[in-house]
């Protein structure tokens, strides 16, 4: 079997993801170069890997790198990315830099591989929060048509990166520490936010933050915005009317997502149920109770819809509860999936 020679730039909740991917995936690796901004040796699951510090000329000989580093204009995929591409290699992007950008598919290897051979170098790998509902919504768009979506989402921590999930940890056993086990939950003294650190603007542990990136058009958030612009380029549908409220919850792994949608056709519960069932890369609960939590996704690899429901009020209507492990079909799974569709 032909291999091929890899970069990982970034080794993050992420990077460590993407190389168990390729492990547990058995994907054909040749070479393996692993950069992050210092050098070091990092331990996964009971192997040694090296990471190298990144710099120019990091690229030769590689067919892929997958970039799951920072964002933006100095950030890794910026800076490196187009160096890979000179280089020969394909480039797969965990960031949003070159979601939106004309020439760079937008891959869930379920509902639009057929894009991935528009490339011209660079691949663009979702957000974790729109990957997980184009996954769910993939078969309804492709049968009946979106009109509308409305989502609300509940994201666990270690989508705003390793140390976020750490900031959840340490507040948790400061709370521990600061009262006693004795002491009524009225009673005991709640606030142990210090914003030096922590990557939230406010304490996370026992607590919800409505607000995920920054304020942008309309008093949406960015990340309220790529669940919209992401999704129309996904479905290639930009008359999908979706609109967002993202929220992070004090959960470490897995994104769950309450998702209001309507068709386009008209369509009945049983339609829907029978749709869900079939959807490539979903894990449909009929039975009501049945429904998929976090804490049960971790680590696994599919998304998990339940809590199927017909709006009483309303035609062609329905809600479903959608969970997702973030780290792997969020990102590094759904970017390994790509390379896999790629070779
Ligand atoms: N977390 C998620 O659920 C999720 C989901 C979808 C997409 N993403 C995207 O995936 C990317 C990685 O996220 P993450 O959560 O893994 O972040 P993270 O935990 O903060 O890790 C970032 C990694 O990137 C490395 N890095 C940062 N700047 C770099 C540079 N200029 N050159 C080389 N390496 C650099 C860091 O190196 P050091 O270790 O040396 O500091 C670190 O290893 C981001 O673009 C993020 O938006 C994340």
């Amino acid at each position: 079997m032909k291999k091929y020679n890899i970069a990982l730039v970034g080794v993050g909740a992420v990077g460590v993801e993407m190389l168990r991917c390729l492990k547990q995936r058995n994907f054909p690796v040749g070479k393996l170069k692993i950069f992050a901004r210092s050098a070091r040796q990092m331990m996964v699951d009971n192997r040694t890997y090296n990471v190298e510090a990144i710099s120019d000329n990091a690229f030769e000989g590689m067919d892929i790198v997958f970039f799951a580093g920072t964002e933006g204009e100095t950030g890794a995929a910026v800076v490196y990315g187009p160096q890979a591409v000179k280089a020969g290699a394909v480039v797969i992007d965990n960031g949003s830099d070159f979601r939106l950008k004309e020439d760079v598919p937008l891959v869930v290897p379920e509902v639009n591989a057929d894009t991935i051979k528009n490339n011209k170098g660079i691949i663009a790998n979702p957000n974790c929060t729109t990957i997980q509902m184009v996954t769910a919504l993939s078969g309804i768009q492709k049968k009946f048509g979106l009109e509308k979506i409305v989502l609300t989402t509940f994201q666990a921590t270690s989508g705003a990166g390793r140390s976020a999930a750490e900031a959840l940890w340490q507040e948790t056993k400061a709370l521990g520490e600061k009262n006693s086990a004795e002491t009524s939950y009225r009673d005991i003294d709640r606030v142990v936010y210090d914003k030096t650190k922590s990557p939230f603007s406010a304490q996370i542990a026992f607590n919800a933050i409505p607000q995920i990136g920054g304020f942008g058009d309309a008093n949406f958030t960015s990340e309220e915005w790529k669940t919209v612009k992401e999704t129309h380029k996904i479905f290639d549908d930009s008359d999908i009317r979706i609109s967002t409220t993202c929220v992070r919850i004090p959960v470490f792994g897995a994104h769950s997502e309450a998702v209001y949608f309507t068709t386009k056709e008209k369509v009945t519960l049983d339609q829907v149920t029978e749709c869900f069932e079939n959807t490539e890369g979903v894990v449909f609960a009929k039975a009501q109770g049945d429904y998929a939590m976090p804490l049960d996704v971790e680590n696994k690899d599919l998304v998990y819809v339940g809590r199927l429901r017909k709006d009483p009020f309303e035609e062609n209507t329905f809600w479903i509860w959608c969970v997702a492990d973030n780290l792997r079909k969020g990102a590094a799974l759904n970017a390994v999936q790509i390379a896999e569709k790629l070779v």
